[in-house]
């Protein structure tokens, strides 16, 4: 177990390079599965969630080798049917993609209820729902999930919620289904894209992919591609917030600017300055970001996973911010949290109400999830004083070389072993 301890007041200057996207790698990864030879995939990020894909993909029995920092190279030829450890599988949520890949390969899965972040309530009926479509039995018994098909068959499916993981572990169960299936209501967001292009390359038919409808046609066998995972824009997000509430200029690097419109504009609504041009964007913040309000929705709104961030810096903000949460029904639980550092926010059922503060100050605070661990890391760095950010491996399992990253920008932050 480790901390975070934060010296905060430096406004951050200087250059950052954002890693792959999380949410894309994790779902790139198991997407290997369905090929028959050995696939490379690079910007690939070294974080937590990743390094248990790898075992997840390791204790299927496919080979992983990282032939160079970034890289990884899978193999999956001695694939096997069999369960994911239910210690793995629990410990992220994007296990649940073993349940489309394994269903392909071997028309049968028995997959452990996935884990991750605690956030509220997180079904995964709409995957179940397509899958049955797609000709799947499924039952949910003992904490896992057993699905036998005796052949997938394309269908076509509307989704009752935008899911994002429902719509990719749609994509891979259909990819080498028989015939056409068409995917109504899908999500948006460019890891879906993502996904959808490494399928491409393998030799899958997948269009649509970034409309709300997609359409796979099933095909006999996939072969192994190269790929390269986008940009993360949450981890690029998480920088500009930083600093704009440092009052700092930083340039971040390696990022597509389009996927981070919805933050950009919010960071110049509050007459913060944005300049982006081709796979950079600079943020330089002179005063307090202005109150704005922040509603998070699927992609292309505000994402849900840059609320809590979000939340950190309007909690400095000039006047009364609106932060509401859409998509989980229990992300608020930095605010407690920031309390403790001064911040005046009130919780109004899913908005939470930030009344800007001067300033935050310093004290010992817990992550809870991901990215409840950025918003303090972030409020650490903008606040009066010592902060110190334990539980950080929540924060490790989705940024890499965080406090590297910052040090390098300029701040005082180091890791050490909790006491
Ligand atoms: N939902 C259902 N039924 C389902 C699936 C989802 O009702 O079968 C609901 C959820 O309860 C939620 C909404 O639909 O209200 C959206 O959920 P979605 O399925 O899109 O989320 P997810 O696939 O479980 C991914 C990311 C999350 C991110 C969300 C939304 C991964 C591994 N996780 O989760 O990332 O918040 O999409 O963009 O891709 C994070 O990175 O911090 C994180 C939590």
């Amino acid at each position: 177990m480790a901390v975070f301890v934060i010296e905060g007041g430096r406004p951050l200057r200087g250059v950052v390079r954002v890693s792959g996207r999380k949410n894309a790698a994790v779902a790139v990864l198991p997407a290997a599965l369905l090929a028959e030879g050995p696939s490379t995939i690079e910007n690939i990020p070294d974080i937590g969630d990743v390094a248990t894909a790898l075992d997840l993909l390791r204790a299927q029995g496919a080979s992983v080798e990282v032939p160079a920092p970034g890289t990884v190279r899978i193999d999956p030829t001695g694939l096997r049917d069999r369960e994911p450890p239910a210690e793995l599988a629990g410990q992220m949520r994007a296990s649940y993609y073993l349940l489309g890949v394994l269903l392909a390969r071997f028309r049968r899965a028995v997959v452990p209820l996935p884990g991750g972040c605690d956030i509220g309530r997180r079904p995964i009926d709409q995957h179940l729902k397509g899958l049955a479509a797609l000709g799947a039995r499924l039952e949910i018994a003992d904490g896992r999930v057993r699905a036998e098909a005796r052949r997938l068959q394309g269908a076509s499916i509307y989704l009752d919620v935008v899911s994002v993981g429902a719509t990719i572990n749609l994509m891979l169960a259909a990819a080498t289904a028989e015939g056409t299936t068409v995917i109504e209501n899908a999500a948006k967001e460019p890891h879906i894209v993502d996904v959808a292009n490494f399928l491409n390359a393998m030799g899958a038919h997948v269009s649509g992919a970034g409309t709300d409808v997609i359409k796979v046609r099933g095909v006999k066998r996939l072969h192994g591609a190269e790929h390269a995972i986008i940009p993360d824009e949450i981890e690029a997000a998480t920088y500009m917030f930083a600093a704009a509430g440092t009052l700092g200029d930083v340039l971040v690097e390696n990022v597509i600017p389009r996927h981070l419109e919805p933050i950009s504009a919010k960071l110049r609504e509050a007459g913060v300055e944005v300049v982006e041009n081709g796979e950079w964007v600079r943020v330089v913040a002179t005063e307090r970001p202005r109150a704005v309000r922040i509603k998070t929705l699927p992609y292309p709104g505000f994402p849900t996973d840059a609320q809590q961030p979000a939340t950190a810096l309007w909690s400095i903000g000039r006047g009364t911010t609106l932060v509401t949460e859409s998509i989980w029904e229990d992300r608020f639980r930095h605010v407690p949290e920031l309390l403790r550092m001064g911040a005046r926010i009130e919780v109004r059922d899913r908005t939470l109400v930030v009344e800007g503060v001067p300033r935050l100050r310093g004290v010992p605070v817990t992550a809870t999830d991901l990215r409840s661990g950025a918003a303090l890391v972030i409020a650490g760095l903008l606040a009066e004083g010592v902060t110190t950010v334990s539980r950080v491996e929540l924060v490790d399992r989705g940024y890499e070389a965080m406090e590297a990253k910052l040090a390098a920008l300029g701040a005082v932050i180091r890791r050490q072993p909790s006491a």
